[in-house]
């Protein structure tokens, strides 16, 4: 969320295809100015359903134009299922995107989800983070966030631990969604982030959508209001169905 003097930065589109299409080519924009300047690009992955079809525009017509070989990809949150699970974050992405593009293996970390343990996937997670950022708070140049009906963002759903967490980077976490086991980021984690793009579509976002924009909404009614970095741009990237359904 924007400072309090500002308005939220509302990109708004007809519809998820055009939608997708821009916020592609803002993604590929940042990578190459990012990569430029440092030599590489750190991007959190969203799951869910919204974002196949900006990860099947990205492979299809970014492969080139994108910064594959400099990209370090993680996930703000997986469900804790096996990577071929059908509800997991990591298959849906190496589906539509990993798969088709020239990323590095070794610079893709997806979410641990085959310990027995979700608390020990957490540390382990946490871990990788640790290791990656120098065991400063993680840093993402970009973290793509969906938002759940209900305001939830990553796996921090409304009265989350993971809110009001101030020392954890990862946690496991029983939700009310299906698969309940989630690992999820944490607040403070995203709100490190340099940037943080939110991809909404769909009316039934609308009364979140609402909320999330609002400067005064409580983060532990509306977790995706509580995403304020101190030091972070975000941009609401949504189409006209959940702006009409947010008035
Ligand atoms: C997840 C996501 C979650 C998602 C929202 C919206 O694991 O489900 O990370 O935060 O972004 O639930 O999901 P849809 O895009 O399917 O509406």
């Amino acid at each position: 969320m924007t400072s309090s003097s500002e308005q939220p930065d509302l990109r708004v589109y007809p519809d998820l295809e055009t939608l997708s299409r821009a916020l592609a080519e803002a993604i590929a924009t940042l990578a190459r100015q990012v990569t430029a300047k440092n030599g590489r690009f750190t991007l959190a992955l969203a799951g869910g359903n919204t974002p196949v079809t900006l990860y099947e525009i990205l492979a299809r017509d970014y492969r080139e134009t994108m910064p594959w070989g400099q990209t370090h990809l993680f996930w703000g949150d997986d469900r804790f299922v096996p990577h071929d699970d059908p509800s997991s974050n990591y298959r849906m992405a190496r589906k539509h995107l990993l798969q088709h593009v020239p990323i590095v293996f070794e610079n893709v970390h997806p979410m641990p989800t085959y310990f027995a343990d979700p608390r020990e996937a957490a540390a382990d997670y946490e871990a990788t983070l640790k290791e990656y950022f120098t065991n400063d708070w993680p840093c993402f140049d970009l973290a793509l966030q969906g938002m759940g009906d209900n305001g939830h963002t990553a796996s921090i759903f409304p009265g989350s631990p993971a809110l009001t967490e101030k020392h954890r980077w990862v946690m496991a976490v029983e939700t009310e969604a299906e698969p309940p086991l989630r690992l999820t980021v944490t607040l403070p984690v995203l709100n490190n982030s340099r940037a943080v793009y939110f991809l909404v579509s769909g009316a039934d976002k609308g009364p979140a959508l609402r909320l999330a924009l609002r400067e005064a909404t409580d983060p532990q009614v509306c977790p995706a209001a509580g995403v304020r970095p101190a030091h972070g741009q975000v941009v609401w990237w949504v189409d006209q169905a959940a702006v009409d359904a947010s008035a």
